[in-house]
């Protein structure tokens, strides 16, 4: 018998990438790819990729550079751009590295498997959702992914989500309860529900259209599904009914991220945000009065056209406000097509400088919040093996990176731990007796 082709895929950027490359491993899988994780073993090497900022954007071509001399060992290896470079920049991948086979944007990998068969080279056009073929029975990770809502109509003046992901679309209610039953039948027992703009989601339901809370809760009914959580949000769909389920719903998780861009209402207006530093703030507050422990996190963008020394203050106010418990941070990065990209930059050096002092702020906040834990006692999902011998590493409510050393535990086992110990990005813990 001949030996199976196999499959690598490297993934870059954020979880919707994760999830895509799980769905393409198993389209393939049903064309009778293996996976593997030595792209010099490969027959099919695909990049799923990210375009939200520069630096992400270039990784890829830095990545094919790589991989190019694997086509002289094996004439018959195919090399693959999927995700959002491929959408943004279609063809030209092509041009600018011949060794790539196939550009294939996010609207289309339904039509991965045809084209790996030697079918047509691009498929770029728009043809949403629903489409990967039926999913292999195989037992799964205790912690999933689902998408259900995809793409984005907010226009940030700086994302090229937009323009990558396309329009707005949410996946039909049934379809995700069947997906998380599927999930849950397999071992899952986490579901985090994904969507550039999650909770903005509003799904045909055999009753009329769905909110996500509605979705919650009815995902909450699924016995063996024991934790759910969500991400992105935007501030300004985080409606009440959402803010309710925070501390109705005890299967949702108390952790959001709920990116806020900037502290300058100034900038917000520059950004597009359509909501100013203070309605997030109170929208925070409405989140904690629901869910006291809930763990805010968020994203934050320095440098951005026009950012003055006081914008910036105004966003190191904020962040001093709303005490994060995580939170990520970048550097400006103009994106060609974006409306900010056209306006006059701040200097790199300032722009570094104030990422720097943001950062250690963030760092401080985040270390504080770790180490609030210590002495509580907390549940954790159990996900893989540690590196130490007989430790297992999971995830607690608050997504905090949990060790425990015992050697009865096993991956998907949830259990009491008494948190001991804060490292630099973890906690440590003893199964609570
Ligand atoms: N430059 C820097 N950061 C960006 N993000 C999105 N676009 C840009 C950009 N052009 C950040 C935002 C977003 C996160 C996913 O990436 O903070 O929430
Ligand atoms: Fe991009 Fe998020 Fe703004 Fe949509 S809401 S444009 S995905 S930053």
């Amino acid at each position: 018998m001949a030996e199976p082709k196999k499959l690598f895929i490297r993934t870059y950027g954020c979880q919707m990438n994760v999830y895509d490359s799980e769905r393409m491993a198993e389209a393939m899988g049903a064309e009778g790819y293996v996976a593997t994780d030595r792209p010099e073993d490969a027959d099919m090497i695909l990049l799923n990729t990210c375009h939200i900022r520069e630096k992400a954007a270039e990784k890829v071509y830095s990545e094919l550079g790589r991989l190019k001399p694997l086509k002289a060992a094996n004439p018959d290896l195919k090399i693959g751009v999927t995700g959002c470079v491929a959408q943004a920049e279609g063809a030209e991948i092509m041009r600018r590295q011949p060794a790539v086979d196939m550009v294939v944007g996010p609207q289309s990998y339904h039509r991965l498997p045809v084209m790996a068969r030697g079918g047509v080279e691009a498929g770029l056009e728009e043809d949403k959702f629903e489409h990967l073929p039926a999913r292999s029975r195989a037992a799964r990770a205790p912690a999933a992914f689902l998408t259900v809502q995809e793409g984005c109509d907010k226009f940030c003046a700086f994302c090229v989500v937009p323009y990558t992901r396309g329009a707005e679309v949410s996946r039909p209610a049934e379809r995700v309860l069947a997906e998380a039953r599927d999930l849950v039948a397999r071992g899952v027992r986490e579901i985090t529900l994904l969507g550039q703009n999650v909770n903005a989601y509003h799904g045909a339901g055999p009753d009329g259209e769905w909110s996500l809370a509605r979705l919650i809760r009815e995902l909450a009914k699924i016995d063996g599904l024991d934790r759910i959580r969500f991400t992105t949000s935007h501030p300004n769909d985080m409606n009440d009914d959402l803010i309710a389920a925070h501390g109705a719903e005890p299967k949702l998780m108390p952790y959001l991220h709920l990116p806020v861009q900037s502290g300058s209402d100034r900038i917000l207006k520059a950004m597009n945000r359509k909501h100013s530093a203070e309605g997030y703030l109170r929208l925070i507050e409405r989140l904690r009065a629901a869910r006291p422990d809930i763990l805010i996190s968020g994203d934050l963008i320095v440098g951005f056209p026009g950012e003055t020394e006081e914008d910036f203050e105004a966003t190191m106010e904020l962040v001093r406000a709303v005490e994060y418990g995580q939170c990520y941070s970048f550097k400006y990065s103009a994106r060609p097509g974006t409306p900010a990209a056209e306006r006059d930059p701040v200097p790199a050096a300032v722009a570094d400088a104030r990422l720097q002092r943001l950062q250690a702020l963030l760092a401080e906040q985040q270390r504080a919040a770790q180490e609030a834990m210590v002495g509580r006692e907390v549940s954790v999902l159990f996900e893989k093996p540690g590196r130490a011998p007989g430790q297992m590493a999971g995830k607690s409510e608050h997504l905090h990176a949990v060790h425990v050393t015992d050697p009865a535990l096993r991956a998907g086992d949830l259990a009491r731990v008494r948190i001991t110990a804060s490292a630099r990005n973890s906690l440590a813990g003893e199964i609570a007796h």
